[in-house]
């Protein structure tokens, strides 16, 4: 029975990639921070299915000891799925050093050293790993500069690991367009919503099953290596 980590994976985009996982067949170490009841839930449900199918794991990924710490209570692993991240308005008129750090950190450090630091396992076991990304980390999101930033680099970060843990580790990610709408202090106003999806070819939102099966393709893809699918209902051909 393969193994999955999925973080961020209590709630929206995560939660459904555990689950579509989990219907693949994989067991799933469901990752989370703050959302204790969520991951636990979710857990309970996939375990009612097929029993010792999927446990929880707490980490601050912004922490280099929580990454260690989660890494170490990995045995075996086949798949990595970076997905939890934050995203936030920073405006360049006030640009604070602790938004850059919460976010780079998130975004960036935790997703690298997860991946370095598990791919030992991962590549005895021949396995890959997904980036969720985002079609802003290639065209730039107005207002949100150090996200916009993080995304780029974690662009980035997909192909140099793919180059660097071939041929063991196979490394690929996947960038969604506008899929949940954000929630607190990201949440936009009906106008808002609007405009984003006039800009949508496909004049609506995804849903987090789309995003979900295509990080279930390329895990099953095993001549791909490198890539990113944007999953954007072509939001990319409007400018
Ligand atoms: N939603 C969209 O339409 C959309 C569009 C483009 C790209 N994306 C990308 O798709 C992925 C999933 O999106 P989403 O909207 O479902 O994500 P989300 O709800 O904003 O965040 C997912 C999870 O990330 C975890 N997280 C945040 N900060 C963390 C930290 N410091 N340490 C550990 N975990 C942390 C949280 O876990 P806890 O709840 O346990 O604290 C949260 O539930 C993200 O990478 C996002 O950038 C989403």
């Amino acid at each position: 029975m393969k193994t999955a980590l999925v973080t961020g994976g209590a709630y929206r985009i995560g939660q459904q990639i555990c689950r579509t996982l989990h219907e693949a067949s994989f067991n799933i170490i469901i990752h989370y921070n703050s959302s204790s009841l969520g991951a636990q839930k979710l857990a309970d449900e996939l375990n009612s299915i097929r029993p010792d199918s999927a446990k929880t794991i707490q980490a601050e990924l912004s922490s280099t000891d929580d990454i260690e710490q989660l890494c170490q209570s990995v045995r075996s692993l086949d798949v990595l799925i970076n997905n939890a991240s934050v995203f936030y308005p920073t405006p360049i008129d006030n640009l604070k050093l602790s938004d850059y750090q919460k976010i780079m950190n998130t975004n960036l450090m935790g997703p690298l050293f997860l991946s370095s630091t598990l791919s030992k396992k991962l590549a005895q076991n021949n396995g890959s790993i997904v980036n969720i990304i985002d079609i802003h980390g290639d065209r730039p999101l107005r207002n949100h500069t150090i996200y916009n930033i993080s995304k780029a680099a974690i662009a980035m970060m997909t192909k140099t690991l793919a180059k660097e843990l071939a041929p063991n580790i196979r490394v690929n990610g996947v960038s969604p367009g506008s899929i949940i709408w954000p929630e607190n202090e990201a949440e936009l106003n009906q106008s808002q919503k609007q405009s984003m999806l006039n800009k949508i070819a496909l004049n609506k939102q995804g849903s987090a099953n789309d995003i979900a099966d295509t990080v279930l393709f390329l895990t099953q893809s095993n001549y791909i290596t490198g890539q990113i699918i944007a999953v954007d209902g072509g939001r990319n051909l409007n400018q």
